[in-house]
């Protein structure tokens, strides 16, 4: 198993703007380095900022539309892409669609296929097909989650269904306005997203703030899956004041690889 570490980066913004123009840039940077690599994309609300000043910049003209196939991270199982909450649709109106991105540049991970090993399975294939994942920009869950890599998921974690825990359903459950919010999710599996050249991990918020010191300074461990992270070559860490309070570059940048 590797347990090669690479450069990671603390970037601390102290506004939305400043946060969606210290993502944005993030996301550029890597596509500059690579065009065309393949780039998987949480949904969810801390990328808003970074999609949005995106789509603003796409709108101004000084970003065209990304050349890379754009993979889907995750979704609920059983909810189809009509459901204005499914995971899709949320990549849909705050990314594709402001950046003019084809369904046809879309690597998809359905919930509501009839055989889920199958669809993992095309998926992980899909995915290697155009070359492995260069980009993975990723949200964090409270739990430590990534995707819907739930607690416990070790680093060798493949793509595949999860029932979602019962933090991730309480923290879902305000994108569902009062509906029972789905028990299962198909999510890319954890070793799928350390294979990415470049990981963009996006924080924000007070109630984020000890899950990311413990996913950015803790031992590696499948309690938290974000913990693994720091194994990719390129990791930077987009955090807002409240999230990243008390946590310095030379924290996350002087690790020495797992289990310190
Ligand atoms: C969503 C996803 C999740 C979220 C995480 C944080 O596609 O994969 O892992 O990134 O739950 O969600 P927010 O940003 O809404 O706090």
């Amino acid at each position: 198993m590797s347990s090669r570490a690479g450069e990671a980066h603390l970037l601390v913004a102290s506004s939305d703007e400043a946060f969606g123009r210290l993502g944005a840039d993030a996301i550029q940077a890597a596509w500059n380095d690579s065009p065309g690599g393949a780039t998987i994309l949480a949904t969810g609300w801390t990328p808003i900022p970074v999609f949005r000043e995106l789509a603003t910049r796409h709108a101004r003209g000084e970003l065209g539309t990304p050349g890379c196939p754009i993979v889907q991270l995750d979704e609920y199982v059983g909810v189809e892409d009509s459901d204005p909450r499914s995971l899709y649709t949320w990549l849909d109106r705050e990314f594709l669609t402001p950046l003019e991105v084809k369904a046809s540049g879309v690597i998809r991970l359905r919930g509501t296929t009839a055989d889920s090993e199958q669809e993992c399975r095309r998926f992980d294939a899909a995915v290697a097909a155009v070359g492995g994942l260069h980009l993975a920009v990723l949200g964090l869950g409270p739990n430590g989650h990534v995707g819907f890599n739930e607690p416990p998921s070790g680093p060798t974690a493949s793509t595949r269904v999860v029932p979602l825990s019962p933090e991730s359903l309480a923290s879902n459950a305000r994108y569902w306005e009062g509906a029972e919010v789905p028990v299962e999710g198909i999510t890319a599996g954890l070793e799928l997203l350390l294979s990415a050249d470049v990981v963009i991990l996006v924080v924000a918020g007070a109630h984020k703030r000890d899950i990311l010191r413990r996913s950015v300074t803790g031992p590696e461990s499948p309690e938290v899956p974000a913990s693994y992270l720091r194994r990719v070559p390129r990791l930077i860490v987009v955090a807002d004041d409240d999230a990243a309070a008390g946590l310095t570059q030379e924290e996350i940048g002087s690790r020495s690889g797992p289990g310190i």
